[in-house]
């Protein structure tokens, strides 16, 4: 079209462009890109509040943790990221050791309780979820409710369980079982679990398997039945959450992270984000909000609804040296993935 353009009409437009272009990078040089894995909703609320209140633009960019953290380890320091955001540790792992976060601001730190967040302040906790064994009574009485994550490995589960070991939620879960138990003891249970459980794409679609009753019981993540109780209950009804305790592997307690990359030129508003999320208002967001997850903020309470933290009695594991690589190597040699 340019051809045919008279000359006066195309410098317009080419003002046009230019104009509509340094507006773009006015609202760049203000805001900050926030590249989200954590639950759409749950960010979403966290952004709108963090804005209402700061002023500052939030442009977010969703996926999954492993695709959003592979794509920062590869964008390096040109990627756009400001903030990070997951919701399982082993992905923030993933772009610490390739050393692309900055420390976090001491005063966000200490608003976080010590279990939720690494010594080493690269990245911080922001929420916390915990495993559960969602079962149906109706198929499998309490009685036979099994001791441990471990034992579902044993031939006498076969067919009884089911799980989504795609997901990043379950691969976590792996990766606690790995630094809990060591790599035989972990590849051994995942060859049980390859033999055992029925594959499932998603907690959801676990949860409704068991639900419906297609299978007798699955481990999931506690918030996905919370959330189904708060709106109809019609893919939780026939279901009741088991805790293993005993500080056993199947209590992890899984922590999403955030973090500033150290290559972001907007630090300043990109700190002032994670202070907020992890500071009073971020917090309430999970103690009112329909996320469900626990809240890990120092003097935050987490919604009534949950069986408390402190309560899951959950195994000790250094969040900052998950292995999610590992996990997903010994996932696929027990032919999972
Ligand atoms: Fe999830």
């Amino acid at each position: 079209m340019n051809a045919h353009f008279p000359s006066f009409l195309k410098t317009a437009l080419l003002t046009t462009a230019l104009l509509s272009a340094s507006h773009v990078s006015a609202a760049d040089t203000d805001g900050i890109v926030v590249y989200n894995a954590q639950h759409e909703s749950l960010t979403r609320s966290w952004i709108e509040g963090f804005t209402k209140e700061s002023g500052i633009k939030v442009t977010v960019r969703n996926g999954d943790d492993t695709e959003m953290g592979n794509q920062i380890v590869q964008e390096g320091a040109a990627s756009p990221a400001d903030v990070f955001l997951t919701e399982n540790s082993p992905a923030m792992v993933l772009v610490d050791n390739a050393g692309l976060f900055a420390p976090v601001a001491a005063a966000t730190l200490e608003q976080v309780g010590d279990a939720y967040r690494p010594v080493h302040g690269k990245w911080v906790g922001i929420a916390a979820r915990s495993t559960v064994f969602v079962y149906n009574p109706s198929k499998l009485p309490e009685t036979e409710l099994p001791k441990s994550l471990m034992d579902l490995a044993d031939p006498s589960w076969k067919g009884r369980w089911g799980a989504s070991p795609a997901g990043a939620d379950f691969q976590a879960i792996v990766a606690a079982v790995l630094a809990l138990k060591g790599e035989a003891a972990t590849l051994d249970w995942l060859k049980g679990l390859k033999a055992n459980a029925t594959i499932y794409r998603g907690n959801s679609a676990v949860l409704k398997a068991v639900n419906a009753g297609q299978i007798d019981s699955g481990v999931i993540y506690h918030y996905y039945s919370f959330g189904d109780q708060a709106k109809t209950g019609e893919n939780s009804k026939n279901t009741v959450l088991h805790y293993f305790k005993h500080k056993d592997p199947g209590a992890f307690v899984s922590v999403s992270g955030g973090g500033v990359l150290a290559s972001s030129q907007h630090k300043e508003h990109a700190q002032a984000f994670l202070k907020w999320i992890t500071g009073k208002e971020g917090q309430a967001v999970l103690k009112t909000g329909k996320s469900f997850e626990y809240a890990v903020g120092k003097n935050a309470e987490s919604n009534p609804k949950l069986v408390p933290l402190q309560q899951l009695d959950a195994p000790t594991v250094d969040a900052s040296k998950l292995d999610s690589k590992k996990a997903v190597e010994l996932m696929t040699q027990a032919g999972l993935l």
